[in-house]
């Protein structure tokens, strides 16, 4: 573990939820265990990549935080920062700018797909960014970053990146490696793509009550016997998902269990499997 620093970030756009939890945080707390270098990174100026405003911003670098330190994130042990904190950082920027072409930049498709998304024009920022979070990453001399699939073009660039930069100026970078998770993308409690506007996620700072209450209220049918479908009960299923994350039971399983119980007994299982 000590060959190994960790760099990752998230950001500052919410509260993070049960996805995150079991996707990255759950590994990031156990790389920090295991004795790896371990920083976390709040991406601040990443905000401004693909919106317009940095509304409530500060609130929710402050949130982020205690999100983090209640998953075990110990920051006796693992460096977290947000961007706006450490100016230097933005220092390699120039030197990394001029190792990249504008057609390697316009071909990421990271880029592309949030260009899209965001209904505007491509900025400058937005084609560069993915500078900076290499800047992020070598500022640490990270050689493990642990991120969703769609983050691999930036860690290619990174690593890109860091070869140059060594051939020119002598070797000061690490190889970098992206580390991805194998858990499966875990749904809303509804079934749909966890979204902070479906309502569909429970947040890692809800009380026992609040989770019980999003619970309560999720979708199922009107089908009393319990099955896996996610294709055609998208309710049920996202309620089991959650359910089997929790506990390292599989959906099946726990679907057997309950049965004829309904709705109202699977509520109950995943309710006390999340908040234990
Ligand atoms: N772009 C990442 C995301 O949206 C956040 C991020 C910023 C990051 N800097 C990073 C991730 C450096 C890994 C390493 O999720």
């Amino acid at each position: 573990p000590e060959k190994f620093t960790m760099l990752t970030g998230d950001r500052p756009t919410g509260r993070l939820h049960l996805g995150h939890y079991f996707g990255t945080l759950k590994g990031r707390v156990e790389l920090q265990n295991m004795g790896a270098k371990t920083n976390v990174l709040i991406a601040d100026y990443q905000v401004i990549t693909d919106r317009d405003t940095t509304e409530h911003i500060q609130d929710n670098v402050y949130n982020m935080v205690m999100d983090y330190l209640a998953c075990g994130i110990d920051p006796d042990k693992t460096m977290i920062y947000a961007h706006s904190a450490v100016p230097a950082a933005n220092q390699l920027m120039l030197p990394f700018l001029s190792l990249v072409s504008e057609a390697e930049l316009a071909r990421n498709p990271t880029v592309k797909a949030e260009m899209e998304a965001s209904g505007h024009e491509l900025t400058g920022l937005l084609l560069t960014y993915p500078v900076h979070q290499a800047c992020d990453i070598l500022f640490c001399k990270g050689n493990v970053v642990p991120v969703g699939r769609d983050q691999l073009p930036h860690i290619e660039l990174t690593r890109t990146i860091a070869r140059r930069f060594n051939n020119r100026y002598g070797k000061v970078f690490p190889e970098v490696d992206a580390l991805l998770s194998d858990t499966p993308l875990l749904p809303g409690l509804d079934g749909r793509k966890m979204s902070k506007s479906y309502g569909n996620a429970i947040n890692i700072s809800m009380t026992a009550e609040e989770t019980a209450k999003r619970i309560k209220k999720s979708q199922t049918d009107s089908e009393r016997m319990i099955t896996f479908d996610p294709e055609n009960r998208p309710g049920v299923s996202g309620l089991l998902s959650t359910a089997a994350i929790c506990t390292g039971r599989s959906e099946v399983e726990i679907a057997e269990e309950i049965g004829m119980g309904g709705s109202g007994q699977l509520k109950k299982y995943v309710t006390e499997a999340v908040n234990e």
